[in-house]
Protein backbone atom coordinates (compact mmCIF):
# COMPACT_ATOMS: atom_id res chain seq x y z
CA UNK A 1 0.00 0.00 0.00
CA UNK A 2 1.10 3.49 -0.71
CA UNK A 3 0.04 7.21 0.77
CA UNK A 4 -1.75 8.64 -2.62
CA UNK A 5 -0.41 12.05 -3.95
CA UNK A 6 -3.08 14.59 -5.21
CA UNK A 7 -3.26 15.32 -8.67
CA UNK A 8 -1.82 18.32 -10.08
CA UNK A 9 -3.33 20.26 -11.69
CA UNK A 10 -6.37 18.57 -11.18
CA UNK A 11 -8.41 17.19 -13.95
CA UNK A 12 -11.01 19.47 -13.29
CA UNK A 13 -11.73 22.00 -10.26
CA UNK A 14 -13.98 20.85 -7.46
CA UNK A 15 -13.92 23.12 -4.32
CA UNK A 16 -15.83 21.92 -1.62
CA UNK A 17 -18.31 19.73 -0.43
CA UNK A 18 -22.25 21.28 -0.83
CA UNK A 19 -24.56 19.25 0.16
CA UNK A 20 -26.59 16.02 1.15
CA UNK A 21 -30.03 14.51 0.04
CA UNK A 22 -31.82 12.33 2.82
CA UNK A 23 -34.86 10.56 2.75
CA UNK A 24 -36.91 10.75 5.98
CA UNK A 25 -40.30 8.94 7.15
CA UNK A 26 -42.13 12.85 9.05
CA UNK A 27 -40.92 15.85 7.69
CA UNK A 28 -42.69 17.42 10.54
CA UNK A 29 -40.39 15.44 13.09
CA UNK A 30 -36.89 16.58 11.11
CA UNK A 31 -38.38 20.08 10.92
CA UNK A 32 -38.53 19.65 14.66
CA UNK A 33 -35.03 18.37 14.87
CA UNK A 34 -33.20 20.60 11.99
CA UNK A 35 -34.95 23.72 12.05
CA UNK A 36 -36.46 23.82 15.78
CA UNK A 37 -33.62 22.46 17.57
CA UNK A 38 -30.33 22.60 15.90
CA UNK A 39 -30.96 26.14 14.08
CA UNK A 40 -31.04 25.63 10.11
CA UNK A 41 -32.39 27.88 7.91
CA UNK A 42 -35.30 26.96 6.21
CA UNK A 43 -34.82 28.18 2.55
CA UNK A 44 -37.82 26.61 0.72
CA UNK A 45 -40.34 24.12 1.87
CA UNK A 46 -43.12 22.27 -0.35
CA UNK A 47 -45.30 19.12 0.74
CA UNK A 48 -42.27 16.63 0.59
CA UNK A 49 -39.28 18.63 0.72
CA UNK A 50 -36.95 20.73 2.84
CA UNK A 51 -34.35 22.98 1.76
CA UNK A 52 -32.27 23.65 4.57
CA UNK A 53 -28.83 25.78 4.95
CA UNK A 54 -26.81 27.15 7.33
CA UNK A 55 -26.55 30.56 8.93
CA UNK A 56 -23.21 31.34 6.54
CA UNK A 57 -24.22 29.87 3.75
CA UNK A 58 -25.29 32.00 0.85
CA UNK A 59 -25.97 28.66 -1.56
CA UNK A 60 -29.55 28.10 -1.16
CA UNK A 61 -29.38 24.32 0.40
CA UNK A 62 -26.91 22.47 1.89
CA UNK A 63 -29.26 19.86 3.19
CA UNK A 64 -31.96 18.22 1.39
CA UNK A 65 -34.93 16.50 3.47
CA UNK A 66 -37.28 14.37 1.08
CA UNK A 67 -40.13 12.79 2.89
CA UNK A 68 -40.32 8.81 1.73
CA UNK A 69 -42.56 6.35 2.94
CA UNK A 70 -39.02 3.59 2.61
CA UNK A 71 -36.16 3.12 4.60
CA UNK A 72 -34.40 6.48 5.11
CA UNK A 73 -31.37 6.99 2.85
CA UNK A 74 -28.92 9.05 1.60
CA UNK A 75 -29.70 10.11 -2.19
CA UNK A 76 -26.59 11.58 -3.02
CA UNK A 77 -23.73 13.76 -1.55
CA UNK A 78 -23.29 16.96 -3.22
CA UNK A 79 -19.54 18.21 -4.31
CA UNK A 80 -19.41 22.19 -6.40
CA UNK A 81 -16.81 22.83 -9.21
CA UNK A 82 -15.67 25.80 -10.29
CA UNK A 83 -17.24 26.87 -13.18
CA UNK A 84 -19.80 24.93 -16.01
CA UNK A 85 -15.96 24.20 -17.46
CA UNK A 86 -15.00 21.75 -14.96
CA UNK A 87 -18.70 20.27 -15.19
CA UNK A 88 -17.31 19.27 -18.87
CA UNK A 89 -13.87 18.59 -17.53
CA UNK A 90 -15.57 16.52 -14.84
CA UNK A 91 -17.93 14.37 -16.94
CA UNK A 92 -14.96 13.58 -19.10
CA UNK A 93 -12.58 12.40 -16.49
CA UNK A 94 -15.41 10.16 -14.94
CA UNK A 95 -15.95 8.86 -18.49
CA UNK A 96 -12.54 7.72 -19.07
CA UNK A 97 -12.30 6.25 -15.89
CA UNK A 98 -15.68 3.77 -17.22
CA UNK A 99 -18.22 5.91 -14.68
CA UNK A 100 -21.39 6.89 -16.55
CA UNK A 101 -22.54 10.49 -15.86
CA UNK A 102 -26.26 11.56 -16.44
CA UNK A 103 -27.04 15.45 -16.79
CA UNK A 104 -30.29 16.07 -14.39
CA UNK A 105 -32.40 18.69 -13.60
CA UNK A 106 -32.11 19.55 -9.85
CA UNK A 107 -34.29 22.51 -8.28
CA UNK A 108 -32.56 25.79 -7.71
CA UNK A 109 -29.31 23.90 -9.00
CA UNK A 110 -27.52 25.29 -12.02
CA UNK A 111 -26.77 21.66 -14.30
CA UNK A 112 -26.01 18.96 -12.07
CA UNK A 113 -24.30 15.97 -13.00
CA UNK A 114 -25.00 12.57 -11.41
CA UNK A 115 -21.98 9.78 -11.22
CA UNK A 116 -20.86 7.58 -8.82
CA UNK A 117 -17.19 7.35 -7.40
CA UNK A 118 -15.03 4.24 -7.68
CA UNK A 119 -16.43 2.52 -4.49
CA UNK A 120 -20.34 3.24 -5.71
CA UNK A 121 -20.55 6.98 -3.55
CA UNK A 122 -23.62 8.49 -5.21
CA UNK A 123 -22.70 11.87 -6.34
CA UNK A 124 -23.97 14.99 -7.24
CA UNK A 125 -21.93 17.92 -8.96
CA UNK A 126 -22.67 21.27 -9.67
CA UNK A 127 -21.16 24.56 -10.46
CA UNK A 128 -23.60 26.74 -9.71
CA UNK A 129 -26.86 27.04 -7.80
CA UNK A 130 -29.62 30.10 -6.30
CA UNK A 131 -28.34 32.04 -4.03
CA UNK A 132 -30.44 33.26 -0.49
CA UNK A 133 -29.20 35.96 2.28
CA UNK A 134 -26.14 35.33 4.16
CA UNK A 135 -27.78 35.03 7.66
CA UNK A 136 -23.79 35.69 9.53
CA UNK A 137 -24.77 38.56 10.93
CA UNK A 138 -28.72 38.46 11.14
CA UNK A 139 -28.04 37.58 14.67
CA UNK A 140 -31.79 37.90 15.78
CA UNK A 141 -33.05 34.64 14.00
CA UNK A 142 -29.78 32.74 15.17
CA UNK A 143 -31.32 29.33 17.12
CA UNK A 144 -30.16 26.65 18.97
CA UNK A 145 -26.11 25.73 18.05
CA UNK A 146 -26.45 28.11 14.93
CA UNK A 147 -24.96 25.58 12.42
CA UNK A 148 -22.82 27.81 10.56
CA UNK A 149 -21.91 26.20 7.14
CA UNK A 150 -21.28 22.32 5.61
CA UNK A 151 -18.00 21.35 6.19
CA UNK A 152 -17.79 17.77 5.37
CA UNK A 153 -18.71 14.43 4.64
CA UNK A 154 -17.77 10.79 5.94
CA UNK A 155 -18.49 7.84 3.93
CA UNK A 156 -17.46 4.05 5.24
CA UNK A 157 -16.02 2.34 2.55
CA UNK A 158 -14.50 -1.56 2.31
CA UNK A 159 -12.19 -0.01 -0.22
CA UNK A 160 -10.46 2.82 1.68
CA UNK A 161 -7.14 2.78 -0.64
CA UNK A 162 -8.81 2.60 -3.84
CA UNK A 163 -11.27 5.43 -2.36
CA UNK A 164 -8.27 7.14 -1.26
CA UNK A 165 -6.14 6.80 -5.05
CA UNK A 166 -9.53 7.88 -7.17
CA UNK A 167 -9.63 11.44 -5.05
CA UNK A 168 -5.71 12.09 -5.04
CA UNK A 169 -6.87 11.43 -9.18
CA UNK A 170 -9.41 14.42 -8.59
CA UNK A 171 -7.16 16.78 -6.84
CA UNK A 172 -7.92 16.28 -3.79
CA UNK A 173 -5.46 16.63 -1.00
CA UNK A 174 -4.52 13.82 1.79
CA UNK A 175 -4.20 16.07 5.28
CA UNK A 176 -4.22 13.01 7.47
CA UNK A 177 -4.70 9.63 7.77
CA UNK A 178 -4.87 6.68 10.19
CA UNK A 179 -2.84 3.54 9.48
CA UNK A 180 -2.26 -0.10 10.88
CA UNK A 181 0.59 0.78 13.49
CA UNK A 182 3.54 -0.44 11.55
CA UNK A 183 1.75 -0.64 8.76
CA UNK A 184 0.58 1.72 5.45
CA UNK A 185 -3.06 0.13 5.42
CA UNK A 186 -5.26 2.81 5.72
CA UNK A 187 -8.19 3.39 7.96
CA UNK A 188 -9.11 6.51 7.74
CA UNK A 189 -8.56 9.11 4.84
CA UNK A 190 -9.01 13.01 5.11
CA UNK A 191 -9.29 14.57 1.95
CA UNK A 192 -10.03 18.15 0.82
CA UNK A 193 -10.35 20.50 -1.70
CA UNK A 194 -11.12 23.67 -0.01
CA UNK A 195 -7.76 24.17 1.79
CA UNK A 196 -9.14 23.13 5.74
CA UNK A 197 -8.71 19.20 7.25
CA UNK A 198 -11.18 17.59 4.89
CA UNK A 199 -14.54 17.89 2.38
CA UNK A 200 -14.41 13.95 2.53
CA UNK A 201 -13.27 11.39 4.66
CA UNK A 202 -13.24 7.53 4.26
CA UNK A 203 -13.12 5.42 6.76
CA UNK A 204 -13.02 1.20 6.97
CA UNK A 205 -16.06 -0.95 7.15
CA UNK A 206 -19.10 -2.14 4.86
CA UNK A 207 -20.46 0.34 2.22
CA UNK A 208 -20.51 2.51 0.68
CA UNK A 209 -22.57 4.00 3.23
CA UNK A 210 -23.14 7.55 4.62
CA UNK A 211 -21.78 7.86 8.10
CA UNK A 212 -22.31 11.35 8.72
CA UNK A 213 -22.21 14.98 7.39
CA UNK A 214 -21.08 17.73 9.54
CA UNK A 215 -21.86 21.37 9.66
CA UNK A 216 -19.53 23.74 11.81
CA UNK A 217 -20.80 26.21 14.80
CA UNK A 218 -18.93 29.14 16.32
CA UNK A 219 -17.39 27.95 19.37
CA UNK A 220 -17.44 25.18 22.15
CA UNK A 221 -20.05 26.47 23.65
CA UNK A 222 -22.26 25.96 21.04
CA UNK A 223 -21.75 22.47 21.17
CA UNK A 224 -22.52 22.16 24.91
CA UNK A 225 -25.76 24.35 23.99
CA UNK A 226 -26.92 21.82 21.41
CA UNK A 227 -26.57 19.37 23.89
CA UNK A 228 -28.98 21.62 26.44
CA UNK A 229 -31.12 22.57 23.42
CA UNK A 230 -31.19 18.81 22.31
CA UNK A 231 -32.43 17.52 25.99
CA UNK A 232 -34.93 20.30 25.60
CA UNK A 233 -36.79 19.24 22.75
CA UNK A 234 -36.61 15.57 23.94
CA UNK A 235 -33.88 15.23 21.25
CA UNK A 236 -31.27 14.53 23.83
CA UNK A 237 -30.48 10.78 23.60
CA UNK A 238 -29.89 11.21 20.17
CA UNK A 239 -26.83 12.21 21.17
CA UNK A 240 -24.27 9.54 20.40
CA UNK A 241 -20.73 10.53 20.67
CA UNK A 242 -18.96 13.41 22.26
CA UNK A 243 -18.72 16.12 23.27
CA UNK A 244 -15.01 15.42 23.21
CA UNK A 245 -12.48 16.27 20.63
CA UNK A 246 -11.20 14.61 17.53
CA UNK A 247 -7.07 13.94 16.58
CA UNK A 248 -7.18 13.80 13.63
CA UNK A 249 -8.50 17.50 12.52
CA UNK A 250 -8.17 18.29 16.29
CA UNK A 251 -11.51 19.34 16.22
CA UNK A 252 -13.79 19.78 19.38
CA UNK A 253 -17.19 18.00 17.98
CA UNK A 254 -20.77 16.34 18.93
CA UNK A 255 -22.63 13.52 17.19
CA UNK A 256 -26.42 13.58 17.15
CA UNK A 257 -28.86 11.02 15.23
CA UNK A 258 -31.92 13.10 13.39
CA UNK A 259 -35.65 11.61 13.63
CA UNK A 260 -34.52 9.18 11.03
CA UNK A 261 -31.06 7.83 12.18
CA UNK A 262 -28.74 10.23 10.08
CA UNK A 263 -25.77 11.23 11.89
CA UNK A 264 -24.80 14.91 11.80
CA UNK A 265 -21.71 16.00 13.47
CA UNK A 266 -21.68 19.84 15.04
CA UNK A 267 -17.43 20.63 15.31
CA UNK A 268 -15.46 24.06 15.12
CA UNK A 269 -11.53 24.63 15.13
CA UNK A 270 -10.85 23.51 11.87
CA UNK A 271 -7.16 24.98 10.88
CA UNK A 272 -5.65 26.01 7.60
CA UNK A 273 -4.58 22.98 4.94
CA UNK A 274 -3.54 24.85 1.92
CA UNK A 275 0.55 24.93 1.53
CA UNK A 276 2.20 22.46 -0.85
CA UNK A 277 5.06 21.60 1.62
CA UNK A 278 2.33 20.41 3.93
CA UNK A 279 2.34 16.46 4.28
CA UNK A 280 -0.32 14.31 5.35
CA UNK A 281 -0.35 13.66 9.53
CA UNK A 282 -0.61 10.25 10.34
CA UNK A 283 -2.23 9.14 12.93
CA UNK A 284 -1.81 5.07 14.25
CA UNK A 285 -4.87 2.93 14.79
CA UNK A 286 -3.65 2.32 18.80
CA UNK A 287 -4.56 6.45 18.52
CA UNK A 288 -8.15 5.03 19.12
CA UNK A 289 -6.92 3.28 22.74
CA UNK A 290 -4.62 6.02 23.50
CA UNK A 291 -6.27 9.24 22.92
CA UNK A 292 -5.24 12.38 25.61
CA UNK A 293 -8.43 12.62 26.91
CA UNK A 294 -12.03 11.68 26.23
CA UNK A 295 -13.78 8.33 25.55
CA UNK A 296 -14.35 6.53 22.19
CA UNK A 297 -17.17 6.13 20.57
CA UNK A 298 -19.72 3.71 21.53
CA UNK A 299 -20.14 0.90 18.82
CA UNK A 300 -23.12 1.94 17.20
CA UNK A 301 -21.48 4.73 15.60
CA UNK A 302 -18.92 2.48 13.99
CA UNK A 303 -21.80 0.21 12.94
CA UNK A 304 -24.41 2.12 11.94
CA UNK A 305 -24.38 4.50 8.86
CA UNK A 306 -27.06 5.61 6.49
CA UNK A 307 -27.85 3.67 3.21
CA UNK A 308 -26.77 5.01 -0.20
CA UNK A 309 -30.54 4.83 -2.64
CA UNK A 310 -30.32 1.81 -4.70
CA UNK A 311 -26.88 0.92 -3.67
CA UNK A 312 -25.93 -2.62 -2.45
CA UNK A 313 -23.31 -2.57 0.78
CA UNK A 314 -20.19 -4.64 0.50
CA UNK A 315 -18.14 -6.18 3.05
CA UNK A 316 -14.63 -5.45 3.86
CA UNK A 317 -11.82 -8.21 3.09
CA UNK A 318 -10.77 -8.16 6.85
CA UNK A 319 -13.78 -6.72 9.56
CA UNK A 320 -11.94 -4.14 11.60
CA UNK A 321 -12.29 -4.59 15.68
CA UNK A 322 -12.60 -0.74 16.76
CA UNK A 323 -11.71 0.30 20.24
CA UNK A 324 -15.30 0.94 21.60
CA UNK A 325 -16.92 2.81 24.47
CA UNK A 326 -18.12 -0.82 25.17
CA UNK A 327 -15.01 -2.78 25.54
CA UNK A 328 -13.38 0.68 27.28
CA UNK A 329 -16.00 -0.21 29.79
CA UNK A 330 -15.36 -3.68 30.36
CA UNK A 331 -11.45 -3.27 30.81
CA UNK A 332 -11.98 -0.61 33.80
CA UNK A 333 -11.21 -1.98 36.86
FE1 LIG B 1 -16.53 14.51 10.77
Amino acid sequence: MSIPRAAYPAPFNTTRASHAVLTVRDLGQSRAFYVDTMGFVVSDETADTIYLRGLEEACHHSLVLKRATAEPVCERIGLRVYTEDDLDKAKSHFERAGLPVKRVNVPHQGTTLHVADAVGTPLELCATMATQPRMVVQFQVFKGPCPHRLDHFQIITPEVQRASEFYAGMGFRLSEYIAVDGTDDLVFVFLQRKGNPHDIVFAGGPGPRLHHVAFTVPDAQHIIHACDIAGSHGFGTNLEHGPARHGPGHALFAYFRDPDGHRIELFNTHYQMMDIENEPVRWNLSYMRNRPWGLPPRARWFKEASPFAGVASREPPHPGAPFTLEKFLAECP
